[in-house]
């Protein structure tokens, strides 16, 4: 049985955009294993968030892990900046890569000695280049919710894909981190983390909360015990 740890990565676009370093400064006060930052450029999905001289000026703020969900059209244009920025895992949309495309962004991420991550929107399914190339990851993220804004409704039907791709990571003893991302609250966290979710990104589920830093300790706690402990 696969048993990656629990890991909680709030997401920073659902705080208030004038003030991230105090985001920053709940997360780590709540325990957070990582901070989701959502760089969206209004091509792949339709908002403007931020970019990498945001990323660059939170990092001297916190040693926290900074996962870097790039959802952006062109993801070799910026590889270099984000890097640069500070970002410690990329994550790139498999909806913008061919194989060719990956294994020149791999071999970017690879030879700066960071972490490489693939998300999938919830109607997209993994497809057949990554699949020869699973090894590589360091996260393979789900997407719940339609990529552009915090705060919206998990989409249920994203649940089989979990449970699929839970399955083949295990079959294969990879160890890859399954993160889920959108709509994550403390009374759905236990759903998703039974069908094979390890890595729960929450923005409004955290920071929305009238006590964002508790909010923490109980996604963690609901999401520990419906994986049965750890
Ligand atoms: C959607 C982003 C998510 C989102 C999470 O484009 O990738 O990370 O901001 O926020 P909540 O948890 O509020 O759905
Ligand atoms: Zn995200």
């Amino acid at each position: 049985m696969r048993m990656m740890p629990t890991r909680i990565a709030p997401s920073i676009l659902a705080y208030d955009l004038s003030n991230l370093g105090a985001g920053l400064d709940i997360a780590a006060r709540g325990g957070a294993d990582q901070i989701h930052l959502d760089v969206i450029d209004g091509r792949f999905a339709p908002n403007i968030t931020f970019g990498p001289g945001t990323v660059k000026a939170l990092r001297p703020r916190s040693g926290m892990k900074f996962d870097t969900h790039l959802m952006i059209a062109e993801p070799r244009l910026y590889i270099d900046k984000f890097i640069e920025a500070g970002s410690d895992l990329l994550t790139f949309q498999a909806e913008v890569l061919d194989a060719a495309a990956f294994d020149l962004l791999y071999s970017v991420v690879r030879s700066r000695g960071k972490e490489m991550g693939l998300a999938l929107k919830p109607e997209t399914q993994l497809p057949d280049w990554a699949l020869d190339r699973l090894d590589r990851l360091s996260a393979l993220l789900l997407l719940t919710v339609s990529p552009g804004f915090s705060g919206q409704t998990m989409d249920k039907r994203v649940f089989p894909k979990i449970e699929h791709l839970s399955s083949l990571v295990a079959e294969r003893g990879l160890k890859l981190d399954l993160e889920i991302d959108g709509g994550i609250d403390e009374g759905n966290v236990g759903e998703v983390a039974k069908r094979g979710g390890n890595v729960f990104v929450a923005g409004a589920g955290v920071y929305g909360r009238p006590d964002p830093v508790r909010a923490i300790g109980e996604l963690r706690a609901k999401a520990q015990s419906a994986r049965g402990g750890s």
